[in-house]
């Protein structure tokens, strides 16, 4: 998987570099390709941006330099994406599906925004990552790269990406280590068992808990089994 990042603060993505994301693409399971806009710039003064037409506040990136850093790097096969709060909010399905792609272009747009006639001439998916105005898409980029390189063969071990939140549609269950006892708090006795069956039950119990008391929504999205339900209908009834 290739990422190709358009941008005018290609420091701002050294955070790609460090911990999973930076091992990932040291091995080569990923490539992140930054660009940056002004690069594009004809301007003996590197300039990249303009006053906005019909006037208003602050400074719109230019159509041309934009249109011009765009096409060095995307293909046909390209996906690209604006990253802008006027996009769909990214979530797990579209992150799962953007990680079956090869390559992905992300523009980051900055200031008051690009100008109107670039976006319409490329025509990119545009996401946003949640109902937030960021000064950038740039942290929106770094997030979509982080949330979608995890499910690239080879990123994370395959039990990591199962077991975890989203993935099964439910919140994952509490996780507990050394040591034992903590300020008089006890791991859960059933996890010391050994009794994996018992163990997973749990589990899945903790998660369905949690998702319904943290996040009920996440539950009318499911198809549960008639045992998760009545798990579900006594947890109303606190009954469990
Ligand atoms: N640019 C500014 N805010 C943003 C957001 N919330 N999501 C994506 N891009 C953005």
């Amino acid at each position: 998987m290739k990422f190709d990042v358009l941008t005018l603060f290609p420091e701002m993505f050294t955070p790609l570099t460090a911990s999973i994301i930076g091992r990932a693409s040291k091995n080569n399971y990923i490539k992140i390709n930054i660009t940056n806009i002004r690069d594009f710039s004809k301007d003996k003064h590197k300039k990249v941006d303009d006053t906005p037409y019909g006037g208003g506040a602050g400074m719109v990136m230019r159509a041309d330099v934009v249109y011009d850093a765009y096409k060095s790097v995307a293909t046909k096969e390209s996906k690209v994406i604006y990253l802008t709060p006027q996009g769909k909010t990214l979530d797990q399905e579209k992150v799962k599906n953007l990680s079956k792609e090869k390559h992905i272009v992300l523009l980051c747009g900055h200031y008051e925004g690009i100008d109107q006639r670039v976006i319409d001439e490329i025509a990119p998916e545009e996401i946003s990552i949640g109902d937030y105005v960021l000064t950038g898409g740039e942290l929106p980029a770094m997030v979509l790269i982080d949330s979608v390189s995890r499910y690239v063969e080879g990123v994370l071990n395959k039990d990591s990406i199962q077991e975890e939140s989203f993935s099964t549609g439910l919140l994952e269950y509490p996780q507990y280590t050394r040591p034992e006892i903590f300020y008089n708090r006890q791991v859960p006795e059933i996890l010391l068992s050994g009794h994996h069956e018992k163990i997973e039950d749990w589990r899945k119990k903790k998660s369905l808990e949690i998702t319904y008391n943290k996040r009920p929504d996440l539950l009318e999205k499911l198809t549960l089994t008639n045992e998760e339900k009545q798990y579900i209908e006594n947890l109303k009834e606190n009954k469990n």
